[in-house]
């Protein structure tokens, strides 16, 4: 993915239910820095020149994590899901990042499903705790 292909990532991403998006880091500018965070960690399928699949993936030198799986409803159960997380799992172990994980609403069942089937693990010992940093975002939870 190169910040070229923000308008097709976005227009999939946008309304697509298990994906939730962030005004701040999901802006143009908000993936231009992530990208160039992580280089060469996030990928994008393409039927023609339409953006029909999309992963974000980076780490923190420690684990990896991927961001906004999402396949257009059209080119599902075709593989390109699990071409996209390979891609990315690829990436982050050429990196020596042993280990990856994803946040998942606890309403995606499909998603749930996806990631099950694929041999990712639900980690039920684990909680996610989360703070805002900037001012305005101190009460959101
Ligand atoms: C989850 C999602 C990305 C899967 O994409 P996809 O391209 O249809 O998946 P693939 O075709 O690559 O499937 C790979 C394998 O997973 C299986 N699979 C796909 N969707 C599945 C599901 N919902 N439940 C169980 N297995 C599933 C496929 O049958 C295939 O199995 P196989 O390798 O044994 O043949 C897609 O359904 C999607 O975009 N969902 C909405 C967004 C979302 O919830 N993303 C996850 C956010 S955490």
């Amino acid at each position: 993915m190169l910040i070229g292909d923000y308008s097709g990532v976005f227009s999939l991403w946008k309304n697509m239910t298990g994906i939730g998006l962030d005004g701040l880091c999901d802006s143009r500018q908000g993936i231009r820095d992530y990208l160039r965070r992580n280089p060469g960690l996030s990928f994008v399928a393409c039927d023609g020149k339409k953006i029909v699949g999309a992963v974000l993936s980076g780490h923190d030198g420690r684990r990896g994590c991927l961001h906004h799986l999402a396949v257009a409803g059209s080119h599902r159960k075709l593989g390109i899901g699990k071409a996209l997380v390979e891609h990315c799992l690829k990436g982050l172990a050429g990196q020596n990042i042993p280990k990856c994980n994803i946040f998942l609403f606890r309403s995606n069942a499909i998603g749930r499903s996806f990631w099950k089937h694929n041999g990712w693990n639900l980690r039920t010992d684990l909680s996610i705790m989360q703070k805002g940093i900037r001012k305005q975002d101190a009460d959101i939870c």
